[in-house]
């Protein structure tokens, strides 16, 4: 029987992590310097690889002195703003955004997303939608052919509590497949969104629906705020490599 000693799995866990980690700065950097000009009224996506497109962001302000206003997508999004002292600005100010650069949980061959995998897919199709251009930023893991290849957690769905369960019976009569109401914690209470909503993760089983009818469908019903589906609002994917390159899509 093979034997693995725990600090070479660790060692082993932490060299996986690093290189992950480098593949998603090489795509948010790469995005950064393609997309943001000087006098852009920029939208902030949300999750980890954005942290990356943020610190690449405030180099450039400081080193090539832009003006650049920042339209958060979440809580975390406009606190980078506020850490990396980058002008905060919003949609009631600026309803026009010229663009957003964003994470993703997975990306299709069409470029339709699934995201909200850190709960923000509201406000994060908000900006998405004011925006000239959404561009997603992620590593290479999130690349695949079809919706449900590589991310296995489901499309995110925010719904207002009092309707979840309904919601739930509905989407599995339309279209098959598990919800389930997302909690930070096995057996702790349900996670709350930014705006106070529960979220259902749909664990569908028919990889080749049409996603722009699904979107469709599933908003008409009573209490779903928004889905995790993004059809045809993805401009362009940038996925990065653990040995720095980047594919672009
Ligand atoms: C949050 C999102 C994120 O953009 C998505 O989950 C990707 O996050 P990460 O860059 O951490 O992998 O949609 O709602």
């Amino acid at each position: 029987r093979s034997f693995v000693a725990p600090d070479r799995l660790r060692a082993l866990f932490s060299t996986v992590k690093m290189s992950l980690e480098q593949a998603k700065q090489v795509a948010a950097s790469r995005a950064v310097d393609e997309f943001v000009t000087n006098n852009c009224i920029f939208g902030v996506g949300s999750g980890s690889t954005v942290v990356y497109a943020v610190q690449r962001l405030a180099e450039r302000v400081e080193t090539e002195n832009l003006k650049v206003t920042c339209i958060p997508t979440s809580f975390q999004a406009k606190q980078l703003i506020v850490k990396h002292k980058l002008v905060l600005g919003e949609l009631d100010t600026n309803p026009e955004i010229d663009v957003t650069i964003d994470g993703a949980d997975e990306v299709d061959s069409n470029l339709t997303l699934i995201k909200g995998g850190g709960g923000c897919l509201l406000q994060e199709k908000i900006v998405a939608s004011c925006s000239k251009k959404l561009i997603v930023i992620a590593d290479y893991t999130k690349d695949s052919a079809k919706l449900g290849d590589r991310y296995k957690k489901g499309i995110p769905i925010e719904v207002v509590p009092m309707a979840y369960v309904p919601i739930r019976n509905k989407i599995a009569a339309l279209y098959g497949g598990e919800l389930k109401l997302r909690s930070a914690v096995a057996k702790a209470g349900p996670v709350v969104t930014d705006n106070g909503n529960f979220i259902l993760d749909w664990l569908f089983t028919n990889q080749d629906l049409d996603w722009e009818t699904v979107d469709r469908d599933i908003k008409m019903i009573p209490g779903v705020v928004e889905t995790g589906l993004f059809v045809k609002m993805c401009h362009k994917a940038y996925f990065g490599h653990p040995e720095g390159n980047v594919v672009e899509r």
